[in-house]
């Protein structure tokens, strides 16, 4: 359906080789911002004083980016009452009302970049295009589903659900944050924004300029903390709906919570992955290294798109294998506020246990791992780690960080592989490298996952022309940046046929 329509508007990036705005670029990022406090945000005032948590910088875990204060169990119902005694008259306005106020929020993120910058590099540890992605992405999800509401409904839109909770991850504190409230509210949701307890300053910003746009606070209302207070939001009989991306485990206790109660409020969830690039012997080995490079270490691996499980040709194995060895040893992995890192750190002390005891396990298990020393001597970092593996039943779940399994394969094992990437239940991305059609549609059509890539990397899926989210274990959909996500967010709504 997307096709038919216009393509949206992406916001501009910008021109790499402008060596002016690299520098003005390299400035934002050396600024250090003042340390920042997240609260609550409620429509209602100030909240109680309740307990302040400190939030650290991965790169640098003793300094001080800031800190945040939970939301308390009176600060929750609080929002919830607030929601509800709103949301009539938040989705009583017309389309274009809300669609508007969407609109300037796009126009207030992208012209804050410098002030989101320091932050997403600091508090995420985003490194720069990662960072400039994620303030494009927040953006565009902006204009995206405004644009798509103005033209779905221009007129009359069916009735909204009501309040709505949006849980969302560290990993993308501003795009996934502002993509779920930007498809809530358009459609005439008010939201309770819950945002990862690693990354609430970018969350409280981003809530400052959706204010400042012209959101009503009772519409968007920021409850920072931990799983408790997603637990909380969810049990809540107020919240008719949940937008949840992050982990599996975290998103059946949601399932779970929503369906012990009332079983009509959807859960709309984005997890994790066992994401694969199936490549031929007639694929460009520079192509398939540098989109492997991208694929796999981007965000150091942390990205639920992530290529998690390289699947090599036995006829040119052995020569992407070295490139690629090559090409990771030159990956500079430090401080993401420098313009040459490649590589940023893990989020924090704990997922770099867990990545690092993963790896641990290859090793034991006697499976070849390739990993360049590492430079950096504080912050939670790994350098970049390449392991072979026998057979995919070595793999022992998603590994959320920058380790990436290689796996040879024989023409005639090709079914039997397909049937085992099945068989992990997962289903997110896939990356298909081949000059051959006939093996770009044979992976494609085998294999269960949402968003196919061919000859090029499997991350970075852009909003409207690539609308992202998986199947099975990997999510419920409807995509993130796509027609359908609406649909959802509205009560007894149903597109029949088209969107
Ligand atoms: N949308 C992101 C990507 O495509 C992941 O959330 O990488």
């Amino acid at each position: 359906p997307i096709a038919r329509h216009a393509h949206p508007p992406v916001t501009p990036g910008i021109d790499w080789s402008d060596e002016t705005a690299l520098a003005a670029l390299a400035r934002a990022l050396a600024t250090q911002p003042a340390p920042q406090h997240a609260m609550p945000m409620l429509a209602s005032g100030t909240p109680e004083p309740g307990p302040v948590l400190f939030i650290a910088n991965p790169a640098s875990p003793s300094q001080a980016v800031g800190t945040m204060q939970t939301a308390s169990p009176a600060d929750i119902a609080a929002a919830c009452q607030t929601a509800t005694s709103f949301a009539p008259l938040w989705s009583a306005l017309p389309t274009a009302e809300r669609a508007s106020v969407l609109e300037c929020a796009a126009d207030l993120i992208a012209a804050q970049r410098d002030a989101l910058l320091p932050l997403l590099c600091r508090e995420a540890g985003k490194t720069l295009p990662a960072a400039l992605g994620e303030i494009r992405e927040a953006a565009d999800f902006c204009r995206y589903y405004a644009r798509e509401a103005r033209r779905q409904w221009p007129e009359r839109m069916p009735s909204a659900l009501g309040p709505v909770a949006a849980i969302s991850p560290w990993n993308f504190p501003l795009a996934i944050f502002v993509g779920q409230i930007a498809a809530a509210l358009v459609v005439g949701n008010p939201v309770l924004a819950k945002p990862a307890e690693e990354t609430p300053l970018t969350a409280a910003l981003a809530v400052r300029l959706l204010w400042q746009a012209g959101v009503p606070h009772a519409a968007l209302q920021l409850l920072p903390g931990g799983p408790e207070v997603g637990e909380a939001l969810t049990r809540h009989p107020a919240i008719r709906g949940v937008l949840f991306t992050g982990s599996l485990p975290a998103a059946q206790a949601i399932h779970r919570t929503l369906a012990a109660g009332d079983a009509r409020r959807p859960l709309i969830a984005e997890t994790g992955g066992m994401n694969a690039m199936l490549v031929d012997s007639s694929a460009l080995p520079e192509q398939v290294v540098q989109d492997v490079l991208d694929s796999a270490f981007d965000s150091a691996g942390q990205r639920c798109s992530a290529l998690r499980v390289l699947c090599l040709p036995a006829a040119t194995a052995e020569r992407i294998t070295h490139l690629l060895r090559a090409a990771m040893r030159e990956l500079q992995v430090g401080d993401p506020c420098r313009l040459d890192t490649d590589v940023g750190p893990l989020i924090s002390a704990d997922a770099l246990s867990r990545v690092s005891a993963a790896l641990r396990g290859f090793i034991e298990q006697g499976q070849p791992v390739h990993q360049a020393p590492l430079q950096v001597e504080q912050g939670h970092f790994m350098a970049p780690a390449l392991v072979e593996i026998s057979h995919l039943a070595r793999l022992p779940g998603e590994i959320f960080g920058p380790v990436l399994a290689v796996l040879r394969y024989r023409h005639e094992e090709l079914p039997g592989l397909l049937a085992e990437l099945n068989a992990r239940q997962y289903g997110l991305t896939l990356a298909v490298a081949s000059r051959c059609p006939s093996f770009v549609e044979q992976v494609a059509a085998a294999v269960r996952v949402g968003n196919v890539y061919v000859n090029r990397n499997q991350i970075g899926a852009v909003v409207g022309h690539q609308p992202f989210g998986g199947e099975r274990l990997s999510g419920t959909g409807p995509k993130a940046g796509g027609p359908w996500l609406l649909w959802r967010l509205l009560r007894n709504a149903d597109p029949c046929g088209e969107p």
